[in-house]
């Protein structure tokens, strides 16, 4: 399969230690990017990035020192950032009438702050010099999903926040665009532990319908690494504020 070469790009990727953070970290260094892997989970990351060619940096995205210092350190090892590909978040589930306020504090902390918080100190980094960002929604946040209500609510946020940043930020050549994935990870795998065996069921069977490309979530080296690195790529500069499904065809509205 030919695949875009990131060769001299300086990436930063969140989210490194898991899913498809972890399968960036994983494939980008062998296209020729310097990599810098961010993630709360020191164990993880630091070691899929030692596996990779990449470097470690912790940071808890949610955190506004720690998102600062992290990005500090990684523009440090870089020498400037190009690319911002973040990939951290959670989807924990909840019902709608049942989501407290301290899981909407907490999902909306990392998932929405969280993006908030690393796409300004990525336009710190990009203001002088330009740079692509990509954020990660989700057809939740444009669709909703039963049971993911607080979740849904945190991935419509980062939406709306992307495009309305990728209005303000284009004078400074910063393009910033959005990923709605479908694609196999453990986070998918949290959520199949949740549901009962009829549930599962039910829910294989609607994907095998809801999913035009293969009837199910997408495999992350096949089908998710090629589309980033061209998104990630010099190539995609004058697409700004869209939200790009990698999803098998199943959400085939903007
Ligand atoms: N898997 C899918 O099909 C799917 C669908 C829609 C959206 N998404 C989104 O894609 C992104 C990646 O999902 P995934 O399936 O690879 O998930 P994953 O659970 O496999 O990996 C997520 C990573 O984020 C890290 N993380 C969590 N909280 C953090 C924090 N506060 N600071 C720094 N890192 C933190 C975790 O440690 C983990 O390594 C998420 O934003 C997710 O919401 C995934």
């Amino acid at each position: 399969m030919s695949i875009t070469r990131l060769d001299g790009r300086r990436i930063v990727i969140t989210g490194a230690g898991s899913g498809m953070g972890e399968g960036l970290v994983r494939a980008l260094p062998a296209l020729g990017a310097a990599v810098v892997a961010m993630d709360v989970n020191e164990q993880a990351g630091a070691l899929v990035a030692s596996e990779a060619g990449a470097r470690f940096v912790q940071v808890d995205v949610a955190d506004q020192a720690s998102v600062e210092a992290a990005f500090a350190e990684a523009a440090r090892l870089l020498g400037g950032l190009d690319v911002l590909i973040h990939a951290a978040g959670i989807a924990p589930s909840s019902p709608a009438q049942d989501s407290s306020v301290d899981l909407w504090n907490t999902v909306l902390g990392i998932n929405a702050l969280g993006t908030m918080l690393t796409n300004q100190a990525a336009f710190g980094l990009m203001r002088e010099s330009g740079g692509q960002i990509l954020n990660f929604g989700s057809a939740a946040g444009i669709l909703g999903q039963p049971n993911k209500a607080v979740y849904a609510a945190s991935k419509g946020a980062v939406t709306a926040w992307t495009r309305t940043a990728a209005k303000e930020w284009a004078a400074y050549g910063i393009t910033i665009n959005i990923i709605a994935p479908a694609i196999w990870t453990p986070m998918y795998d949290r959520t199949r532990s949740e549901m009962t065996p009829e549930q599962l069921a039910a829910h294989d069977a609607f994907m095998a319908t809801a999913v035009p490309i293969g009837g199910r979530l997408g495999d992350i080296d096949r089908d998710f690494v090629p589309v980033i690195a061209f998104y990630a790529s010099e190539g995609a500069a004058f697409m700004t504020g869209q939200v790009v499904s990698i999803d098998g065809g199943t959400m085939m509205v903007r």
